[in-house]
């Protein structure tokens, strides 16, 4: 594991975009896995800037996100589909048909599932996964007590994460229960992934996801387990790190 301590999030935005733009300039056709939440944000508009600076090329790339809400179409504006459209896809020269996000109305979840399987596998599998981290030290939607072996599945949300999401709905109710989520195989199959997280509510769980014990108590443990890990922090998140 590599682990780049950066002074504010600013910085770890950057580094980040760096290394996703570096990754399709080495290999234009790239798969890339993608997470949203407020932590890539900065990360995504870094990339922006650098392909508006034609620095680098999305048009070759492909990308797989690492999650949806169940039973939240596409077009609500919560959905991590339009998510991805608003702070990246809109912006940049991607081929619609090389985006992939589970479809959270999907009615058959079992062939949704396996058919996110099949398509990463087409694709050549992923190249460069960025992954976020819950304050639960959940990566992708696979929460405390996680099955390790897991492919892409339908998940129950934790307590912890329907109240940390619930920022983004107008209430707590109206956040969805469940989610379809890249299981913790689907992450570690790919070649090489990069951690990110700011500020002071990420620095326990980045502490006993780097420092602690691989349990399925901290589903981001097992990443001490892939042998191309980035983990880019700003102090605040790094505070609690003994290294
Ligand atoms: P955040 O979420 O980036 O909004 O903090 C990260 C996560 O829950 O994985």
């Amino acid at each position: 594991m590599r682990i780049i301590i950066v002074n504010n999030y600013e910085e770890m935005s950057k580094k980040a975009a760096m290394m996703i733009a570096s990754q399709v300039m080495l290999k234009p056709d790239s798969v890339l896995g993608l997470a949203t939440g407020d932590t890539p944000l900065g990360m995504y508009k870094e990339l922006i800037q650098l392909y508006s600076k034609n620095e680098v090329d999305f048009k070759e790339v492909t990308t797989f996100n690492l999650d949806e809400y169940y039973g939240i179409n596409r077009k609500n504006p919560q959905s991590y589909y339009e998510y991805m459209m608003a702070n990246l896809f809109n912006s940049i020269n991607i081929n619609r048909k090389n985006i992939h996000v589970p479809d959270g109305m999907s009615q058959d979840v079992n062939a949704i599932c396996s058919d996110y399987e099949e398509k990463i596998k087409k694709a050549g599998g992923i190249d460069m996964q960025v992954l976020g981290i819950g304050g639960n030290g959940h990566i992708g939607f696979n929460e405390p007590d996680v099955n390790f072996e897991a492919r892409t599945h339908l998940v129950n949300l934790d307590e912890q994460t329907i109240e940390a999401n619930s920022r983004f709905f107008d209430s707590i109710g109206d956040v969805p229960v469940k989610a379809l989520s890249m299981g913790i195989k689907t992450i570690m199959n790919s070649k090489k992934i990069i951690l990110l997280a700011n500020g002071i509510s990420k620095a326990e769980s980045i502490a006993r996801a780097i420092n602690g014990k691989i349990s399925p108590k901290v589903p981001a443990s097992i990443l001490q387990l892939h042998n191309d890990v980035t983990v880019i922090l700003d102090s605040e998140a790094a505070s609690g790190l003994q290294i």
